[in-house]
């Protein structure tokens, strides 16, 4: 039988200081959707402990950068917003959204001033349709690589994620390790213990509920028990990007959430996820979808709670995995251990 990581792992601050290094800082994130930016516009966020402002100009160029004024060292932007400049609340040194410093006061009265090589240093920055992603790391691999085969797999299942429309985002924070909230998510093993509405909807039974893995993708395809002539989507798509990005489109009418599982601390995670549907989905189909998602999610932090308190109890080593059902999870622990170089 294989085994588990060792537990150490999901408690060690140390161990978290490595993952940011050299899984969480070279990856593409997930960090909002182009609804979010008007043209002229900006929104911030933060990948890999790294500020970011994610930027669109006049003529819908899309550009990232660290988010840290170049004369010492202030958040420049906050929130999101509709404007052509970002200016620092400090001193009121005010860039471009291409990032070049365009105003600093008092800068005439500095003899050979530099303003040319005083921009916001840039991130990578690109977009699969609505959703836009970030890398803050030396030299990402194009986007579209990164992704696999994510997109073709999601048109394959009739979902044109261009005609998607955002309509909220959830947020929650964790009190578990974020690789403990990553595997719960691999694997439905759980499912028919602890979703019974959930199973309900999905065949989640071994035969009819499918596992699969295509480089960092792993995929979960499990059939909806009864279809009816209103429901586009016949199946549900739940996918994994390692190391840390949950997709998820459910049976019915079209639909996708997506959202990146986040360490605070060895023992705190933060998640968000954007609901998408299509634009002539029915509210109170909406609202149903959201409060079954809300449900599942919650009865998923009861159990990732328990998994990080009986780890950090510090009484065993290590756990085994179900060959079938986890196969998922030894996936993501064997991209993780090899990006660790163990
Ligand atoms: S730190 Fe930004 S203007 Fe001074
Ligand atoms: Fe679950």
């Amino acid at each position: 039988m294989e085994k588990t990581l060792p537990y150490g792992w999901y408690t060690d601050p140390e161990n978290l200081r490595q993952e940011q290094e050299r899984i969480l800082l070279p990856a593409w994130h997930y960090v909002g959707h182009t609804g979010q930016l008007a043209e002229p516009g900006y929104f911030v966020t933060e990948v890999a402990h790294t500020p970011v402002v994610v930027t669109r100009d006049r003529y819908g160029a899309l550009r990232g950068f660290v988010n840290v004024c170049r004369h010492r060292g202030h958040v420049v932007a906050s929130g999101e917003g509709s404007r052509e400049t970002l200016q620092c609340p400090y001193h009121a040194w005010t860039y471009g959204l291409d990032g070049r410093l365009r105003k600093a006061p008092r800068s005439e009265e500095e003899p050979d001033f530099p303003q040319d090589e005083l921009g916001l240093v840039p991130v990578a920055v690109d977009r699969w349709g609505p959703f836009v992603f970030a890398s803050a790391g030396p030299d990402p691999e194009p986007l579209a690589q990164a992704l696999g085969s994510l997109p073709a797999q999601v048109a394959e299942l009739g979902l044109d994620v261009d005609s998607l429309i955002h309509h909220s985002r959830w947020e929650a924070e964790i009190a578990a390790n974020w690789k403990i909230v990553s595997e719960n998510f691999l694997e439905c093993y759980h499912c028919q213990v602890a979703h019974p509405a959930f199973s309900e909807l999905v065949d989640t039974s071994p035969e009819a509920y499918v596992l699969s893995t295509d480089g960092h993708l792993s995929t979960q395809h499990g059939p909806l028990r009864t279809v009816t002539p209103a429901d586009e989507l016949p199946r549900a798509q739940f996918h994994f990007l390692w190391p840390n990005l949950g997709i998820n489109i459910f049976p019915g009418r079209p639909n996708l959430s997506i959202g990146p599982i986040v360490p605070l601390a060895p023992d705190r995670t933060y998640r968000f996820l954007d609901y998408f549907f299509g634009p002539d989905v029915e509210p109170r189909w909406i609202d149903d979808l959201l409060a079954f998602d809300d449900q599942v999610g919650e009865e998923d932090r009861v159990l990732v709670e328990g998994v990080q308190r009986g780890i950090a109890s510090g009484r065993l080593d290590h756990g085994v995995l179900m060959s079938h059902s986890e196969q998922l999870i030894a996936h993501f622990q064997s991209l993780t251990a090899a990006a660790l170089g163990r």
